[in-house]
C-alpha cells in the first residue's frame, strides 16, 4: 500500500471533529491510529491525493458523515475479554447484583446497560452472572442492553461467534454452558444471546435518558475501560446523563480510576475489589 504524508492542518481538523463527537483525547495515539487509517480509506477508495480524501470525510452531507463514522470506528480501541476484571465481576456477583435483585423481588423486573461494550464479552459476563443468580429468569422482565458508537463491533456481538482462544479467559463449566463449539468457534447459546439488547449509541453526542429506548431507570450501568480514552469534559457531560439514567440507589461501576479528578454527584462507595458509584437523592450535579 502506498504510504502518503498528509496535511497537519487537515489533519487537525478531522481529529478535533472526531475528538468532539467521540469524546475522546487527541494525544498521539490518535493522530497515529487516523493516519493510518486514512491510509487504508484512500486505498480502499482508490484515491490518489490526500486532499480528495479530507474533502470527502470533513464534508457535511449523509456521505461524510458515514465516512466519518467509518474512520472513527477505525480508530478506537475495541479491546476486550470475558470477564475483563476478575474482582469486580466476583463484586458483582456476590454484592451488586444480589443486591439489586433482592430490591427487585417485588415486580420481578431488571435493567443493567453495558456501555461501550465492544464485541460483546463483557456484556454477556454480565448475562451469565444473571442467570447464575437467577436461574428463573424467564418468569423475569430483565433488559440486558450493550450499547456501542461502533456497529463493527456490534455486529460481531450480535453474533455472539469468538474465536477458540476464549477458552482461556473462561472457566470450562461456564464455556460448556453457555457456548457451543462449531469448527473454529464458540458460539453463545441462544438463550443467553436471545437476552441481550445491543444498540448503536454514542456516549457523547446521542441523547439519555430516553424512556422511548428503554435507556432510563437502569439498576446497573457497566462501563469500563470507555473514560481512558475521553477528555475530562466528555466524562463529565456522560456521567452527568449517567446519573440521570440511573434509578434510585443504581449503581455505575467504571474501570478503577477512571473518575479520578472528575466531579459529580453520584456517591462513592468503597467496596471490596473496587470502588462504585451510586444514585443517591436526585443526584443532579
Ligand atoms: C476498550 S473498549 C472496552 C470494552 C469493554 N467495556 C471492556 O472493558 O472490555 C472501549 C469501547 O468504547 C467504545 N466507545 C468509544 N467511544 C465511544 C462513544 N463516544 N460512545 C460509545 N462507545 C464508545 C469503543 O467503540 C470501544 O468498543
Amino acid at each position: 500500500m502506498k504510504t502518503h504524508a498528509f496535511d497537519a492542518s487537515y489533519l487537525k481538523t478531522l481529529s478535533t471533529r472526531i475528538s468532539h463527537i467521540t469524546g475522546v483525547k487527541i494525544d498521539q495515539r490518535l493522530i497515529h491510529q487516523l493516519e493510518k487509517a486514512i491510509q487504508q480509506r484512500m486505498h480502499d477508495l482508490h484515491l490518489e491525493e490526500p486532499f480528495l480524501y479530507f474533502q470527502k470525510v470533513l464534508g457535511t452531507s449523509l456521505e461524510a458523515e458515514s465516512e466519518l463514522m467509518l474512520v472513527i470506528t477505525h480508530i478506537l480501541n475495541t479491546e476486550t475479554r470475558f470477564f475483563r476484571d476478575k474482582g469486580q465481576f466476583k463484586l458483582l456477583k456476590e454484592q451488586i447484583l444480589p443486591e439489586i435483585i433482592r430490591k427487585r423481588q417485588g415486580t420481578h423486573t431488571l435493567k443493567v446497560w453495558c456501555a461501550g461494550c465492544s464485541t460483546g464479552q463483557e456484556v454477556l459476563s454480565l448475562a451469565i452472572l444473571i442467570h447464575q443468580l437467577l436461574p428463573n429468569w424467564s418468569s423475569w422482565d430483565i433488559l440486558i442492553l450493550g450499547t456501542d458508537i461502533n456497529e463493527l463491533a456490534l455486529e460481531i456481538a450480535k453474533q455472539g461467534h469468538y474465536p477458540l482462544s476464549i477458552a482461556q479467559q473462561l472457566d470450562p463449566q461456564l464455556l460448556e454452558r453457555y457456548f457451543t463449539q462449531q469448527e473454529e468457534k464458540w458460539c453463545a447459546k441462544p438463550f443467553l444471546l436471545n437476552r441481550i439488547t445491543y444498540k448503536q449509541l454514542n456516549l457523547v453526542d446521542d441523547h439519555f435518558p430516553n424512556p422511548k429506548q428503554l435507556i432510563s431507570n437502569i439498576d446497573l450501568i457497566l462501563c469500563r475501560n470507555v473514560f481512558i480514552y475521553f477528555h475530562k469534559d466528555a466524562i463529565e457531560s456522560v456521567v452527568h446523563k449517567f446519573a440521570q439514567t440511573l434509578c434510585h440507589e443504581g449503581f455505575l461501576i467504571t474501570g478503577h480510576g477512571e473518575l479520578l479528578g472528575v466531579s459529580h454527584a453520584l456517591k462513592l462507595e468503597l467496596r471490596p475489589y473496587s470502588a462504585v458509584f451510586k444514585k443517591v437523592g436526585d443526584s443532579q450535579p
